[in-house]
């Protein structure tokens, strides 16, 4: 796979983070399945990147945004770019987020197999929650 790195997200994220959040299908995966709108987007990440910890992070590919992860307490959430998906991406991800912050917690909805897959393939904690 090519080159990959992960980096703290910045207020240069926002217009991503905004697009990847409203997209349909991570949408229907999220626990809050409406629509954000821009301000509203825009406190959360400013109240986010104002905590001492925010650990929100941007997995890139050779300098690409690709995907994002966010850690609360033992809690992993995530979601890959909208055009990357079924590329192998979080596989690569969630195993180099367990090499670098351990075994984490996933909620994933019964129905979405490949986070389920992908989750308990790199040894983290899998929390099925019923559709
Ligand atoms: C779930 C998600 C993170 C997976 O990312 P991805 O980069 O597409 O996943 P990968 O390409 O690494 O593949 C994951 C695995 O699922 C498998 N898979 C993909 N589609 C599948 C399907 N329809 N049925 C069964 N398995 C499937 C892949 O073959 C792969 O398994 P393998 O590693 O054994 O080959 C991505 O689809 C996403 O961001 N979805 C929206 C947000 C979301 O659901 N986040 C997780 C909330 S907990």
């Amino acid at each position: 796979m090519d080159h990959f790195r992960i980096r703290p997200a910045t207020k240069d994220d926002t217009r991503l983070l905004f697009d990847w959040r409203n997209d349909e299908s991570t949408r229907m995966m999220s626990k809050n399945k409406d629509a954000v709108d821009w301000s509203d987007h825009l406190g959360w990440l400013e109240r986010r990147l104002g905590l001492a910890q925010p650990n929100l992070f941007i997995f890139e590919l050779d300098e690409e945004p690709v995907a994002t992860f966010r850690i609360d307490g033992e809690d992993l959430s995530y979601t890959v770019a909208p055009g990357r998906r079924n590329q192998g991406i979080a596989k690569l991800m969630l195993n180099e987020v367990r090499s670098q912050f351990g075994r984490l917690r996933a909620h994933v909805y019964a129905d979405n197999v490949p986070s389920i897959r992908v989750a308990q393939n790199a040894g983290m904690d899998v929390v099925i929650i019923d559709v």
